[in-house]
C-alpha cells in the first residue's frame, strides 16, 4: 500500500466557506470560513453578540445563510440556494437552551436517537451515563433533577447517537466549577475517541484554551484571528484580541529609526515609518518587579528595558497569583502587574517596573480601549 503522501491533508470532517448571514441590512456573520477536521475541537471565541450561536446555527440549519457554504466530508449540504434539512446531516447539537423530554426518564431519553439493536442501545446508553456521573439517575425524570444533572443528560443525550459533527453552544455553563472540569474532559475524550468534529461556542477564554485545538477569534461576525491556542494568545493579531485573554497595559509611543522611546527604554518597532504613533501592550505577568533601593532600581537590561518606578495603589490576592496596580510617576498612569501571591505589597510601597522585550507586543495605536 502506498504510503500517506505528508502534503495531503485529510478532506475536513466539517468545512464552512464564506458564510455570511444578515439581519436587518447588518452582518452578523460575515464572511466565516474555517475547517474541522475529524478528532478536532475548534473552539469560537468572542464577546457577547459578536455572532457565534448565529454561526452554529447555520452549520446546524435551524437558520439559513444568506451567502457561503457548508460541507460535511466534501459534500455540499448547504449554500445561499439549496439545503440538506437539519436532521439529515449527522450533526450533534448541544445549545444552551436544551429541553429534555419531559415524559421520558433519564436513559430513555439519553437513548432517544440511537439507533442499533436493543443490546447495543443499551450499552451505549449506560457507558454515557457511567461517564456523566448519571448512573443513580437513570431511572429519574428530567423534573426530579437539578439544572446541572439535566444539563449533563443532555450532553449525554447529544453523544449518543454517535454524530460525525458536533456543535456546543456553552455547553458547560451551567455546571459548577467542581463538576465542570470532569464532566468537560470525558465529553470530549468521547467526541475524540470517535473522532467527531467539534466546534464549540464560548465567551470565555480559560475554556477555550483548555479544550480547543484551535481558536477562532470572532467580533463582529468576523473571524479576526485563527489558530493554535499558543499562538492566539502570544501572538494576537491586535490590541483587541490581546485584551480578550487577560488585563492588559498600554504604553503609547512615536516611532524614530525603528524605534520608540518610552520611560522604559526602546522598544524595536521594525519596518514602521517614522512618526508613527505606536501601542505598546504587555499583559500584567509579563511585566517584572523590582525593590527599591534607596530611590533607583535595577541597572536597565538589553532584555528588560529600563526600570520606572511606580507606588502600589491596590494589591489583591488572588490564590496562585497576587494583583497588582501601580500608579506610575513618570505620567500617573496605572499599570497592572501580577506577581507569585507569596508577595503582597502594601498600598504606598514604591516598586519599580520593567517590561520583558520578548513578551510585549507593538501594534499601529488604535483609539479603542478594550473593556
Ligand atoms: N433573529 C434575529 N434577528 C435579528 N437580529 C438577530 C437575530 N439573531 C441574532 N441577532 C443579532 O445578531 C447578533 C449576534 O447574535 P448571536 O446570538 O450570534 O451572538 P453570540 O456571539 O452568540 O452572543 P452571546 O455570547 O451573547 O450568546 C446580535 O447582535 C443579535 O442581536
Ligand atoms: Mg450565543
Amino acid at each position: 500500500m502506498p504510503e500517506p503522501r505528508p502534503d495531503i491533508r485529510p478532506e475536513p470532517r466539517l468545512q464552512i466557506k464564506n458564510l455570511s448571514r444578515f439581519y436587518e441590512g447588518r452582518a452578523v456573520v460575515n464572511d466565516v470560513s474555517l475547517t474541522v477536521q475529524p478528532g478536532q475541537v475548534t473552539c469560537l471565541l468572542g464577546p457577547s453578540g459578536c455572532g457565534k450561536s448565529t454561526t452554529l446555527r447555520l452549520i446546524a440549519g435551524v437558520d439559513h445563510q444568506d451567502q457561503g457554504e457548508v460541507y460535511v466530508d466534501g459534500q455540499l449540504i448547504c449554500d445561499g440556494a439549496s439545503t440538506v434539512p437539519p436532521e439529515a446531516r449527522s450533526i450533534g447539537l448541544m445549545f444552551q437552551d436544551f429541553a429534555l423530554f419531559p415524559h421520558l426518564n433519564v436513559a430513555q431519553n439519553v437513548g432517544f436517537g440511537v439507533s442499533g439493536s436493543k443490546a447495543d442501545k443499551r450499552q451505549r446508553v449506560l457507558a454515557l451515563l457511567k461517564r456523566m456521573g448519571l448512573m443513580h439517575h437513570a431511572k429519574d425524570y428530567p423534573h426530579q433533577l437539578s439544572g446541572g444533572e439535566q444539563q449533563r443528560v443532555a450532553l449525554a443525550r447529544s453523544l449518543a447517537p454517535r454524530p460525525k459533527i458536533m456543535l456546543m453552544d456553552e455547553p458547560f455553563s451551567g455546571l459548577d466549577n467542581r463538576l465542570r472540569d470532569g464532566i468537560r474532559d470525558e465529553t470530549l475524550e468521547v467526541l475524540k475517541e470517535e473522532g467527531a468534529a467539534v466546534l464549540l461556542v464560548t465567551h470565555e477564554p480559560e475554556e477555550a484554551m483548555r479544550m480547543a485545538d484551535e481558536i477562532a477569534l470572532m467580533r463582529d461576525g468576523q473571524i479576526i484571528q485563527q489558530g493554535a491556542p499558543y499562538n492566539v494568545y502570544n501572538a494576537p493579531a491586535d490590541k483587541q484580541a490581546a485584551a480578550f485573554f487577560s488585563d492588559i497595559n498600554v504604553i503609547t509611543g512615536t516611532v524614530h529609526g525603528a524605534l520608540t522611546d518610552t520611560a522604559f527604554g526602546q522598544f524595536l518597532a521594525p519596518g514602521v515609518p517614522d512618526g508613527t504613533k505606536v501601542d505598546i501592550v504587555i499583559r500584567p505577568q509579563h511585566i517584572k518587579i523590582d525593590f527599591d533601593r534607596h530611590g533607583r532600581g535595577p541597572n536597565p537590561t538589553p532584555q528588560d528595558g529600563t526600570p520606572a518606578r511606580g507606588v502600589v495603589e491596590r494589591a489583591r490576592f488572588m490564590g496562585n497569583e497576587s494583583l497588582v496596580e501601580f500608579r506610575m510617576d513618570f505620567d500617573g498612569s496605572v499599570m497592572k502587574a501580577t506577581i507569585p501571591s507569596v508577595f503582597l505589597p502594601k498600598a504606598g510601597t514604591a516598586l519599580w517596573l520593567m517590561i520583558r522585550r520578548d513578551r510585549c507586543f507593538v501594534f499601529n495605536h488604535s483609539k479603542t480601549r478594550p473593556a
